[in-house]
């Protein structure tokens, strides 16, 4: 899993990120986080990502939503959460990349998450879930407020212990 939370939990307000085109450097972490990987998302995540941002280049998209009908150009669809573990067995490593209820589906089998930890109070309508278990952390690296990076955070890498 890859998220960006802030105090709180907070993950999104009005179906969007609350801190969208404030957070230069993590922007850049996450691509390079999922640069050639297979990324699964929520439908109200994919949604959310602006038209010319999508599907989201040099990754396989996989979006998921109980509507079988749905399609999108350039993109897997899935309907079950089965489907995405059968997936991740095929690749190398699939990255969960939200929103709430996605992350929440698919905690009990994820042994890796990469958190952007915002220190800011932000406020939001969309949380976290809990991280049931116990996990190591480590923090890979902190960014301090700069004119690209409107919030400070530190990105930790949590495993399952
Ligand atoms: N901070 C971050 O790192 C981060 C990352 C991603 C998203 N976000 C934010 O999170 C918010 C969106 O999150 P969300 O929880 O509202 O929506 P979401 O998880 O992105 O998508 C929910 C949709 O996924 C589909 N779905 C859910 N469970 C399913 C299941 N068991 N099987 C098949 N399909 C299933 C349904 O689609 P259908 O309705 O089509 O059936 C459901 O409406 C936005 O504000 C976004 O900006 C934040």
């Amino acid at each position: 899993m890859i998220v960006a939370m802030a105090r709180l939990g907070v993950i999104g307000k009005n179906g969007n990120l609350p801190w969208a085109g404030k957070l230069r450097a993590d922007m850049d972490h996450f691509k390079k986080v999922t640069m050639n990987k297979t990324v699964v998302m929520g439908r109200k995540t994919f949604d959310s990502i602006p038209a010319r941002f999508k599907p989201l280049p040099e990754r396989e998209n996989v979006i998921l939503t109980r509507d079988s009908n749905y399609s999108q150009p350039d993109c897997l669809v899935l309907h079950h959460r089965d489907e995405v573990l059968r997936l991740a067995e095929l690749r190398d490593e699939v990255f969960i990349i939200g929103g709430a209820e996605i992350y929440r589906l698919m905690m009990p089998y994820t042994s890796r998450l990469i958190v952007t930890h915002l220190f800011s109070l932000i406020e939001g309508d969309t949380f976290f879930p809990p991280m049931p278990g116990n996990w190591n952390a480590e923090t890979l690296f902190n960014q301090e407020v700069d004119e690209k990076n409107f919030f400070p955070f530190s990105v930790v890498e949590y495993t399952r212990d």
